[in-house]
């Protein structure tokens, strides 16, 4: 979500005329898009924030801006700390950033010019900076001005050119915004805001042309993206478009809403945009809520080829009664139901999720019932964390972090040990069969084998040893449709390069735990 949504800010900013340099010591703009799901992320913003800070209290004249989750949560506080912080732009506020740092531009300007001391202090206490924050009202304002989002017309202006990505062959669509679940441990409701949907149309219009423009994989992307769901003609229209809508609340999926007039659900927007942009080889999807999965997706997954049989579903812990405290509104037993009703319709799916270690009031039990799910289930990988208790949420004010870090660290260190085991269990089985790889990586390696032989021992000119070249082995990687990471030997660098981009059959012949090798078959 935060690399789509700084993709957007550069493409809006390149719109207008800036031009992106590589380093932040050549730049008149220093923008940091952040995330405050875990305090470590925070941590590091800060020191960056800090350091350009600090160059501008040197006489560096340069505008910073904060941007994203951690400008929401804790903009003020960071600008009492850094106040050469000029700008600060919550996520649901993005779409105001050229605003925002024309302002600022302005204010210097005229601050340059010698205006009186009466103006130049009144610019002095912060009437020379930009901020848009969504602030407390952010889940207030996101229900009363769906209708004229301005994040909307940010995702729609976006620049389509493949210039604008690193990977020109994949790109991300949002097709939901912020988050209705309130884990009791988790920052997103409060930064990102109400969950809202985008219009249909405007979501396929975005895929078709990121296709056109060369894309071959779209990642549609949602906190909790298997909830999208559309209600026809209830939002308000503008200039004869649909607009985006609030969630409709987990009712809708629970079986007993009534029936409302027309809906797009997840399942009809993967169909629709699965038939009607027919050029992408690939669509994803990322994050599944493991609730709410209904059968209906399974069915479109199954009966469309080009759909990734891919699952992030975050599962968090092993233990119901830490799934309760984290107020995630399923039992493990619903959960493997999820998984077994998926493999029982997609067979060849791939599974992976994320887990939180050390919540509050975590026993040893607890942990044991993590690490036994974990070797239960076939998770291809898991993204695991320490719990980081965040200020804002349920759990900071109700649980007390009462898991000592030392044993937060070996409980991360032994389910890490314990995945890897499953990932290559699940690699393993993947062994002997075709599949299609879409590469997107290039490495060299210096071969060992090479190394070793007589004729690249060190060669002596003119009383200097000079190491032969080492000769170089070339490995071209990608993912299958499941998202395993596939390498593959290359005759040359040119030979890897040509792959980049491009969707090819491999025959996978041996695996690690965190890959496969093969060769192309086709
Ligand atoms: N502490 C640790 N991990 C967290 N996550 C979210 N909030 C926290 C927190 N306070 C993890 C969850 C989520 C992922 C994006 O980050 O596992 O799925
Ligand atoms: Fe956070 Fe839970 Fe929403 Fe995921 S589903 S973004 S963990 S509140």
């Amino acid at each position: 979500m935060n690399e789509l949504d700084s993709e957007l800010v550069r493409g809006q900013l390149t719109s207008l005329g800036y031009q992106m340099v590589e380093e932040d010591t050549a730049a008149q703009v220093v923008l940091y898009n952040t995330c405050s799901v875990r305090e470590l992320a925070e941590q590091k913003a800060m020191s960056r924030v800090g350091a350009v800070a600090a160059r501008k209290r040197a006489g560096e004249q340069v505008i910073l801006g904060v941007l994203g989750c951690m400008a929401e949560r804790d903009g003020v506080d960071l600008m009492r700390r850094h106040p050469q912080v000029d700008i600060l732009c919550g996520p649901a506020e993005l779409d105001k950033l050229p605003q925002l740092i024309d302002n600022v531009r302005r204010a210097q300007i005229a601050e340059a010019q010698a205006l009186t001391d009466v103006d130049v202090g009144a610019l002095r206490a912060g009437r020379g900076r930009g901020v848009a924050l969504a602030g407390n009202s952010s889940r207030r304002s996101a229900t009363l001005s769906a209708a004229e989002d301005g994040l909307e017309s940010l995702d729609l202006s976006r620049a389509f050119d493949p210039g604008a990505r690193e990977q020109p062959w994949s790109a991300y669509v949002r097709i939901t915004r912020g988050c209705n679940k309130f884990c009791s441990y988790c920052v997103v409701p409060y930064t990102r805001g109400a969950e809202v949907h985008r219009p249909p149309d405007n979501i396929v219009e975005e895929c078709r042309q990121l296709a056109d423009a060369g894309a071959v994989e779209i990642t549609l992307l949602g906190q909790t993206v298997n909830h999208y769901r559309y209600t026809h003609g209830t939002a308000m229209t503008v200039a004869g478009r649909e607009a985006p809508q609030i969630g409709p609340g987990l009712r809708a999926f629970r079986g007993d809403a009534a029936p409302v007039a027309r809906t797009t659900t997840f399942a009809d927007l993967l169909r629709r945009i699965h038939e009607e942009v027919p050029s992408l080889a690939r669509i994803r999807f990322v994050t599944s809520y493991p609730r709410d999965f209904g059968l209906d997706v399974l069915e479109v997954m199954r009966d469309s080829p080009r759909i990734c049989r891919y699952l992030h579903a975050p599962a968090q812990s092993g233990s119901d009664a830490v799934l309760a405290r984290m107020n995630r509104g399923y039992t493990i037993a619903e959960y493997e139901e999820f998984v077994a009703r998926t493999f029982a319709i997609l067979p060849d799916a791939t599974l992976a999720g994320d887990f939180i270690v050390g919540f509050p009031g975590e026993t040893e039990a607890d942990f044991e019932a993590t690490c036994s799910l974990v070797r239960r289930l076939p998770f291809k990988n898991n993204f695991i964390f320490k719990y980081s208790p965040r200020p804002g949420t349920v759990a900071i004010d109700r649980f007390t972090d009462d898991v000592p870090d030392d044993v937060k660290r070996w409980r991360n260190n032994t389910l890490l040990a314990i995945q890897t085991e499953t990932s290559a269990r699940v690699h393993a089985s993947w062994v002997g069969r075709d599949v299609p790889v879409l590469f997107d990586s290039v490495r060299g390696r210096a071969s060992s084998a090479a190394r070793a032989e007589p004729g690249t021992v060190a060669l002596r000119v003119e009383g200097q040893s000079i190491a032969a070249p080492a000769p170089v082995t070339w490995q071209v990687a990608g993912r299958t449709m499941g998202d395993l990471i596939v390498s593959v030997a290359a005759d040359s660098e040119a030979s890897a390069r040509a792959l980049l981009g491009q969707q090819r059959v491999v025959r996978l012949e041996s695996a690690h735990a965190l890959l496969l090798n093969g060769q192309i078959v086709q």
